[in-house]
């Protein structure tokens, strides 16, 4: 209700704010999807981004201070004209802001708010704090950050500030606070972005003292930390609070996991102070995000943490070399939808390429499009483009961009304006829809830092131990939630904990309260090895949770080759890691075994299973094959009672599925290189063109169909698999 009543009077300030809209798509369309908006997210609706509008947005990041003002208005017409409906502005440009101390200048972005306004382009503001201008830096040198081998960062490129020094954030303050006096209630302003790709931590003397007071705060007493830390190993005790430093390479795995917890805390109080200024003069409709770079799988910090006290995700989506990664980039968007647990923004993504990949191919002809569509269909409520326009100098001049430095527009620009054109004749049906899913795997910045600290076998990659039960889901045509451990489980069905290594003994009472209370709990690899001080769990894996499962890790293995695994499941191999497992009891069933291998794991348990409560938990100890892991899949979904989404599809045809209450929207996109023609299961309006009713969908190569129908009309699909 409370949504509606928001979308309601954003209804009135827009169409106020864009009165000769009133026909046309953005006064009929977008107007209609505002006063439809409602929230269809169940839990997630708490986080919802329900304020914004319209509930489709394609756009740009734009640097106006680049270029001469007269340009302006031909760039913004140019935009209009491929339907772009916002822009990014003001990210990098402290140095026309304040081009010395205390000296603001904001006239100009004034200029252009009200310019992008006439070509109705929404704004949104970054404030410029990754770019320190060299006037702040050379007067401050504290300000610049210092590196692991004790470097300070000089002027000319960007990210040279030290995010932990007090001076540093007194800047960005002020500058926040000015924007935010001047713009907090700019009604062509929607959002605000703070910093940008928060990267790299600093190791100078001071940030050490921080940490120190940090640790001391967090353990109260050295022996407290000693005891967490089993310092008693290599005489590693500590006598005093000054005697820890920042670890710059290896070192004991609890220091190694406090100082990633330091710098997650520090990233979030860095941005703290710029939220603060903001929100201090920010109209409430004024969201409030930062853009997560690091192709959404960066851990330098707890990405949860830093999206706590934002209104909005937001991440950069980069392809970079080679072509679009389904798998990969559909789980990216699923963790970014995860980090707030709510539809989110792709601030910035590639117009074709990049600059930066050792072979910074371009998309295919439609590729672009096809990807726009995929993050809408993982739950993105807008896309941006990382340019506008190839600067004319600056260390980017390789990057797509849509306007070529002459401003006119690139090949890419047509399938920009398809883009949006889509967007509009979508924004209707789109408005108030999230996907929903009956499945999630979980994902713990903690046990990716443990693991990765001592990864035992350098193959092990967590990303890929991921895909490897997301990717057979996907096929099945599932949505997949990919959420943090602490996040609610109540409305799963089914939930996937892939190498879940640290189980501390809450996270094991909320796992085990769930499998009690009726859901189905696969715990991955390397599951439940370590505490919450990254020490090994004294009852071996998976630690807490080991009496429910009535079973553990007898001994793990770094695997050289490839061991094979049989049982009820199916046949195949366990590669790079492979766990031998026990059952203490006849109420534990043995599901997978291993076959002649290395001796100790020659017939032993390689997956087990125990019903509890009401639901179950089982534990698959190796890394298998895709196709034994999709029979692994198939049948822990159908024991879950997972439900069919949509009938069966083509190779390469990837299934989204976005619901509201009263409707769904299923989003079908052809990643494959030939046509291909689709039987719906039923009868469902083709929203792309002009919403007739359609019984079979036809997809060119990187094509797009989307897809609505009612609730009330949606029949149990046909034709699902057995
Ligand atoms: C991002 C960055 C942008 C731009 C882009 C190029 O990491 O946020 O400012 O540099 O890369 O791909």
């Amino acid at each position: 209700m409370q949504h509606r009543i928001k979308g309601l009077s954003l209804e009135i300030s827009f169409v106020k704010r864009f009165p000769d809209l009133s026909i046309g798509w953005r006064g009929l369309r977008l107007v209609l999807a505002f006063a439809t908006m409602t929230i269809a997210c169940g839990s997630a609706c708490a986080q919802s981004t329900a304020h914004l509008e319209p509930s489709l947005l394609l756009g740009a990041a734009w640097y106006p201070e680049q270029w001469p003002e007269s340009r302006w208005d031909e760039d913004l017409a140019l935009m209009e004209a491929a339907h772009l409906h916002v822009v990014r502005i003001g990210g990098f440009a402290w140095s026309r802001m304040e081009p010395a101390e205390g000296q603001y200048d904001l006239d100009w972005l004034e200029r252009a708010i009200r310019m992008a306004d006439r070509h109705h382009i929404a704004v949104v503001l970054g404030t410029p704090t990754d770019a320190p201008p060299a006037w702040l830096t050379s007067a401050h040198p504290e300000t610049l950050r210092t590196d692991a081998n004790g470097q300070r960062a000089v002027h000319g490129g960007r990210r040279q500030f030290n995010y932990a020094d007090p001076h540093y954030r007194i800047f960005c303050a002020r500058i926040a606070d000015r924007m935010a006096q001047r713009f907090g209630h700019d009604p062509n302003v929607i959002g605000w972005q703070i910093g940008n790709e928060f990267t790299d931590e600093s190791f100078d003397p001071s940030t050490t003292r921080q940490f120190q007071a940090w640790l001391q705060q967090r353990f109260g007493t050295l022996d407290a930390l000693n005891r967490d830390w089993a310092t008693a190993y290599c005489s590693q005790t500590y006598d005093r609070w000054d005697e820890i430093t920042l670890p710059t390479g290896g070192g004991n795995p609890g220091l190694l996991l406090e100082h990633r917890h330091f710098v997650s805390d520090t990233w979030r109080d860095f941005q703290h102070v710029q939220v603060e200024a903001i929100r201090s003069h920010a109209d409430k409709r004024q969201f409030i995000t930062t853009n997560l770079g690091g192709l959404g799988w960066s851990d330098n910090f707890d990405h949860y943490e830093i999206n706590r006290e934002l209104d909005l995700a937001s991440w950069d989506e980069y392809v970079g070399q080679g072509h679009l990664n389904v798998a990969r980039n559909g789980a990216m968007h699923d963790l970014v939808r995860g980090w707030r647990r709510a539809n989110f923004w792709v601030m910035e993504t590639q117009p074709g390429s990049v600059n930066w990949a050792p072979v910074n191919t371009t998309l295919d002809r439609g590729e672009t499009r096809a990807m726009v569509w995929q993050a809408i269909g993982h739950g993105a409520d807008a896309v941006l483009y990382w340019q506008w326009r190839s600067a004319l100098n600056g260390q980017e001049q390789y990057h797509g961009a849509i306007a070529g430095p002459d401003g006119t527009p690139l090949p890419l620009y047509a399938e920009v304006q398809q883009t949006g054109n889509d967007f509009e004749r979508a924004a209707q049906a789109l408005a108030g829809t999230t996907p929903q899913a009956q499945v999630a795997l979980l994902h713990s910045y903690d046990s990716r830092w443990a693991i990765d600290f001592q990864p035992h076998n350098r193959n092990y990659d967590q990303l890929e131990v991921l895909l490897g039960y997301y990717a057979p889901l996907r096929e099945e045509r599932l949505t997949v939630d990919i959420v943090g451990a602490d996040a609610p489980l109540e409305a799963y069905k089914l939930v996937l904990a892939p190498s879940l290594n640290v189980i501390s003994a809450e996270l094991a009472a909320r796992l085990l309260a769930y499998v009690q209370h009726g859901g189905h709990l696969v715990l991955g690899a390397r599951s439940g090895m370590k505490d919450e001080h990254n020490a090994l769990n004294v009852q071996r894996q998976p630690g807490p949770l080991v009496e429910a499962l009535g079973g553990r890790v007898e001994q793990f293995y770094a695997l050289e080759a490839p061991v094979p695994v049989s049982g009820a499941l199916g046949t195949g191999t366990a590669a790079i890691w492979a766990e031998q497992l026990s059952t203490r009891g006849n109420d534990t069933e043995v599901l997978l075994r291993y076959g002649k291998s290395n001796g100790w794991l020659d017939g032993q348990p390689a997956m087990i299973s125990r019903r509890v409560g009401k639901g179950s938990i089982s534990y698959l100890g190796a890394v298998l094959d895709p196709a034994l892991m999709r029979s692994v899949l198939q049948k822990v979904s159908t024991d879950a009672n997972l439900q069919p989404e949509f009938g069966p599809l083509p190779e390469n045809v990837e299934l989204c599925r976005r619901v509201a209450p009263d409707r769904i929207i299923y989003i079908l996109i052809n990643h494959g290189a030939t046509a291909v023609e689709i039987a719906l299961p039923t009868a469902m309006q083709d929203v792309l063109h002009d919403s007739n009713v359609v019984t079979k969908a036809v997809l060119e190569p990187q094509g797009v169909a989307v897809l609505k129908t009612d609730v009330q009309s949606t029949a149990t699909p046909k034709g699902k698999q057995e």
